[in-house]
């Protein structure tokens, strides 16, 4: 094996997302099949939590993944996160039936605001990060803030599912494969707010918005669909997505590291100013990723409907920024 391994941290590693992402990293679904991975796991150091990892930790070895080049256990950020290249913040807590995930804030924001320190502190300087835990994209703020020597835009929040989530519901509306929609965007928060556009989406070079000719559905049948999704997965298994998020997860840090080939995805990074978005709000957008860098798609039109989309879900991002306030 020629490549030098990579470091890969992953908190919340004995929970039901971390047990579907952890055999895909190390089977190199995540970073190429020519890449060695360090696994570097955290858990709470309650005794439980630390021999469920222990378990787990039991199942990758007997997997016998020839790109596994180390698996590590932590209880404590300051080593779990030693020059990691990758962090995939995922451990925090889940919402249940009749929440909605910023109801989770001040359970949550503690987590990331002591783990943005202690990435600050021990991560390689470059560590991409990857926020799962909700509210992802409140929590990504928190942790970026809390980390004023690393790259801002180096500090992500989870949109992937929902971006994931947009292109079958499309898929399902025009009859067409998924792999034939391009140009989806999924903008602001990880929340019902998310303002899901595919108005420049195409199939075969048509165009998806001509394609269906239905401004009704899109606006009381394909937004709430995507947008409530979370809820309708907790309220039917009793437990908030799993699988489908993991596999979001994956996506998001394959396309970053190993770019998209001009293709758009959905990622939520700190805005620059883009689309009038105020600096530092961690924000969904359409991004290209090459070369080990995300690009956010500019200079889209805002149509009236969807610049009174993007104030709501910005509304709601800023008051959840305002909520945290006292902690950073
Ligand atoms: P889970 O309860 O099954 O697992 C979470 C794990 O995190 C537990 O094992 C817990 O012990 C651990 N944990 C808690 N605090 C920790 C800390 N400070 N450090 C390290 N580990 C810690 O939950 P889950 O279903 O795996 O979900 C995890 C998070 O992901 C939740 O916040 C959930 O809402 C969120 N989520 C986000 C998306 C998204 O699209 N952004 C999708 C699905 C779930
Ligand atoms: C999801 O979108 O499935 C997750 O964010 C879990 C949740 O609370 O909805």
């Amino acid at each position: 094996m020629s490549k030098k391994p990579v470091r890969v941290a992953v908190t919340g590693a004995a929970g039901q997302i971390g047990y579907a992402l952890l055999f895909r990293i190390a089977s190199g679904e995540m970073l190429g099949k020519d890449q060695p991975v360090i696994l570097q796991l955290l858990e709470i150091p309650d005794e439980k939590a630390q021999k469920a990892l222990k378990g787990v930790m039991m199942e990758l070895e007997d997997c016998a993944f020839p790109l596994l080049a180390g698996m590590e256990a932590h209880s404590d950020p300051m080593t779990a996160f030693k020059d990691t290249d990758y962090a995939l913040l995922v451990g925090a807590r889940p919402r249940g039936p009749g929440m909605e995930r910023k109801d989770l804030l001040s359970a949550n924001a503690q987590i990331f605001t002591a783990q943005g320190k202690a990435l600050n502190a021990v991560a390689s300087r470059n560590v991409r990060v990857l926020v799962v835990g909700n509210p992802a994209n409140t929590n990504a703020y928190i942790a970026m803030k809390s980390a004023p020597d690393l790259p801002r835009k180096n500090f992500t929040a989870m949109l992937r599912l929902d971006h994931n989530r947009a292109l079958s519901q499309i898929a399902a509306k025009t009859g067409k494969p998924v792999a034939s929609i391009e140009k989806m965007a999924v903008w602001g928060n990880h929340s019902p707010t998310m303002y899901a556009d595919y108005r420049f989406a195409t199939i075969e070079g048509q165009s998806v918005k001509e394609m269906i000719n239905d401004e009704e559905w899109n606006r009381n049948v394909f937004l709430p669909t995507v947008g409530k999704r979370g809820a309708a997965i907790i309220e039917a298994r009793g437990l908030s997505s799993a699988a489908s998020a993991a596999n979001a997860a994956i996506d998001h840090m394959r396309d970053w590291a190993l770019g998209t080939n001009g293709k758009w995805v959905t990622m939520g990074v700190p805005s620059n100013g883009e689309y009038g978005i105020p600096k530092d709000v961690i924000f969904g957008y359409p991004v290209t990723c090459e070369g080990g860098e995300y690009k956010i798609v500019e200079g889209l039109p805002i149509d009236e409907f969807s610049q009174e989309r993007l104030n709501i879900t910005l509304k709601e991002l800023q008051e959840e920024q305002d909520g945290v306030k006292h902690l950073l």
